[in-house]
């Protein structure tokens, strides 16, 4: 009677245990974790990392021991709660030699990648320009790389992220554009920053401005405009909310004509 006892009751302990596991094992397999080839990518940016004082990326490591295997969990990383891609990345750097390094053509492995802030890092890398290659990442709406001490010419090739819909390169490392019609293939923006691009070689900029009718805040502060002349008049952006074209040395006062005003 007593061995009955004790067989049932090992049945009974072994079923419980069996219940307990399988909640868990179908949890993690549901709430869809970090895809492998993904956290290599990630894992391959912050090879790129020379320095990370701050310990942003200490979270990112490639095994279960100390770290976390799931990169769907590591500081600055967001995945898509339905497909465990990574959608997000936030490493936004307090200006301070934050992240020192360069930024990684791996990213081009995140292919669902639609945000993605870099700003105020020392990420420049070690030829100081800005990657062409960030314009093949196709699915980003958000791209801020603020602060970013770039130097040399803004690649047009971030004309080609069709989906755009903020971009930030404010910057005073000096870096500079001569042509912005790159700016008339990205028919979403609404958020253009600019402010300290050196632009002073591009006279028609009002005129490539009117053609992005979805802005809504243009921000062009010290950018060694030289003229609005006249030109302003046609800068009919019917959602523009706010504009900043402060510390550029117009030689002539600027007047904004209300769109529509038909003057
Ligand atoms: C998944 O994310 C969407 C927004 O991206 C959110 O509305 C939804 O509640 C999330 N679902 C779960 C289960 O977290
Ligand atoms: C743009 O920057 C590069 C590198 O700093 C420089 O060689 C080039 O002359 C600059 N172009 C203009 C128009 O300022
Ligand atoms: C991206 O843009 C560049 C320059 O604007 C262009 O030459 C190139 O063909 C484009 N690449 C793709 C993949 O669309
Ligand atoms: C912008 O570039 C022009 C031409 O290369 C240069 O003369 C000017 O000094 C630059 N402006 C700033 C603020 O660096
Ligand atoms: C500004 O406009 C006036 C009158 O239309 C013209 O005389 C002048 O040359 C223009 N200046 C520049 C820098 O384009
Ligand atoms: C802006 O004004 C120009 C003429 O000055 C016109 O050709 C163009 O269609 C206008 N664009 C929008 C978006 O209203």
């Amino acid at each position: 009677m007593l061995v009955l006892l004790v067989i049932a009751c090992c049945f009974f302990l072994a079923a419980h245990a069996q219940q307990q596991n399988h909640p868990a094992a179908g949890g993690s397999t549901a709430s869809a974790s970090c895809v492998p080839h993904e956290r290599d990518a990630l894992l391959a940016f912050k090879h790129g990392v020379t320095s990370d004082p701050d310990g942003l990326l200490n979270s990112w490591r490639p095994d279960g021991g100390h770290g976390e295997l799931d990169c769907c969990r590591w500081r600055g990383v967001l995945c898509s709660n339905q497909t465990g891609h990574v959608q997000k990345l936030r490493l936004r750097g307090t200006g301070r030699k934050t992240l020192v390094g360069q930024i990684s053509p791996s990213l081009l492995a995140l292919e669902h990648l639609d945000h993605l802030d870099l700003s105020n890092n020392d990420l420049e890398g070690p030829n100081g320009r800005l990657p062409e290659f960030l314009g093949s990442l196709k699915s980003l709406k958000y791209l801020d790389l603020s602060g970013i001490q770039f130097r040399g010419s803004v690649p047009p090739q971030l004309g080609n992220l069709s989906e755009l819909q903020h971009l930030d390169l404010s910057n005073y490392g000096g870096i500079n554009s001569t042509d912005l019609s790159w700016l008339t293939r990205l028919p979403s923006i609404q958020y253009l920053n600019l402010d300290g691009v050196n632009l002073s070689t591009v006279v028609h900029w009002p005129h490539v401005m009117s053609m992005i009718p979805s802005l809504r805040a243009l921000h062009l502060s010290g950018c060694s405009l030289a003229s609005a002349n006249q030109s302003l008049k046609h800068l009919n952006l019917t959602k523009l909310e706010e504009l900043d074209a402060s510390r550029n040395s117009f030689n002539h006062p600027v007047a904004i004509q209300p769109a529509g005003s038909g003057t």
